[in-house]
């Protein structure tokens, strides 16, 4: 081969194999973009995975609310007729009672006077003995109080349960949501103060919440009853309240150096009746008409427990209306 020849086949040679390397180096970089992409769609997918689950376990948590909600209504409906009776028939009771213990007063005085025969006062004896008279008269306030008490509970209750139908439109406004967290701490005063616990407050908040807010008082009397209730037994009691504002939203965050929350009962707590308490302690409907008056409000209750350490509850409002947020 001449050595014209040699150096054009040399010339072709390098130049098919800067192009084929060329070649090889976009086609790298191809490779390398899709793979990026592909990573990233994948990423984008598992973040839409996990929305989609945690979107259907809250919307089956609201479906499940929703008809408890309408049950427990109905049922409220139905308890609270027979209620009225009962509550108006006690207290006619009462009446009657009284003026059945005045006639048992005047036997008594009569047992003591003189204008009766002894055998006259025998007989009236032998009854008052034979039907415990004595101990019916020092026996009923205690029966009637504890009846009332417990009407009063189950009225309660009732009460709380019918509330689910009641969110009216003209109880709404622009409210500071700091102000309402400490007039609900005024309103616990004594509980606060026998409870020994130290308030740390942090409200930091400066923007106003469209909110109805005899409701969401509700909502921070039960957080702040809960959290007082988990520190009874507890060495530290540090009850600690903050708001702040976070993107469109305001956090309040309520946390206690509690007992904290068993895992096995995270699932349980906004369930209506649960309750660890003990009877006559608590009906465990508070956090269950808590979350439902926050979801009525747009928000979210979040919690954070250890056993043994302590809880916060943290309430995710909108700081808008719904249809100003568009
Ligand atoms: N801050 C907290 N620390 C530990 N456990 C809590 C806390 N808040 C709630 N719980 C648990 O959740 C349960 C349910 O609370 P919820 O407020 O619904 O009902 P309750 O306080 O028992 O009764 P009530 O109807 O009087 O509020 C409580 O009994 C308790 O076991
Ligand atoms: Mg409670």
């Amino acid at each position: 081969m001449s050595d014209d020849a040699y150096k054009r086949a040399y010339t072709r040679e390098k130049m098919a194999r800067l192009a084929a390397e060329q070649l090889l180096e976009d086609k790298s970089r191809e490779l390398y973009l899709s793979s990026q992409q592909l990573s990233e769609a994948h990423d984008e997918l598992k973040k839409n995975h996990a929305e989609l689950v945690t979107q259907q376990s809250a919307l089956v948590k609201n479906e499940k609310l929703a008809s408890i909600g309408l049950l427990s209504a109905g049922v409220a409906h139905e308890i609270n007729n027979p209620l009225a009776f009962v509550n108006s028939n006690l207290e006619m009771l009462n009446d009657y009672w009284q003026a059945m213990f005045s006639l048992y007063s005047a036997v008594e005085q009569l047992l003591e006077s003189t204008d009766l025969s002894n055998d006259k006062k025998s007989a009236l004896k032998k009854l008052i003995d034979e039907e415990d008279l004595e101990y019916i008269s020092s026996d009923f306030k205690n029966l009637f109080n504890d009846t009332q008490d417990g009407l009063i509970r189950v009225t309660n209750i009732v009460q709380n349960l019918q509330h689910f139908s009641r969110i009216h439109d003209e109880d709404w406004d622009n409210v500071d949501i700091n102000a309402s967290l400490e007039s609900t701490l005024k309103i616990i005063n004594h509980q606060i103060k026998n409870s020994l616990c130290e308030i740390k407050l942090n409200l930091t908040c400066k923007e106003l919440v469209w909110c109805n807010l005899g409701e969401l008082n509700q909502v921070f009397l039960n957080l702040l009853q809960n959290a007082i209730h988990a520190m009874e037994e507890t060495e530290t009691k540090i009850l600690t309240i903050s708001t702040e504002e976070s993107a469109d939203n305001i956090l309040i965050r309520i946390s206690d150096t509690g007992y904290g929350i068993k895992k096995d009962n995270y699932q349980k707590i906004f369930d209506p009746f649960f309750t660890t308490k003990t009877v006559g302690q608590g009906t465990g409907l508070g956090l269950y008409i808590s979350y439902k008056i926050v979801k009525d409000h747009n928000g979210d209750i979040d919690i954070k427990s250890e056993e043994g350490k302590g809880s916060q509850f943290t309430i995710t409002l909108p700081l808008k209306k719904a249809d100003e947020t568009l």
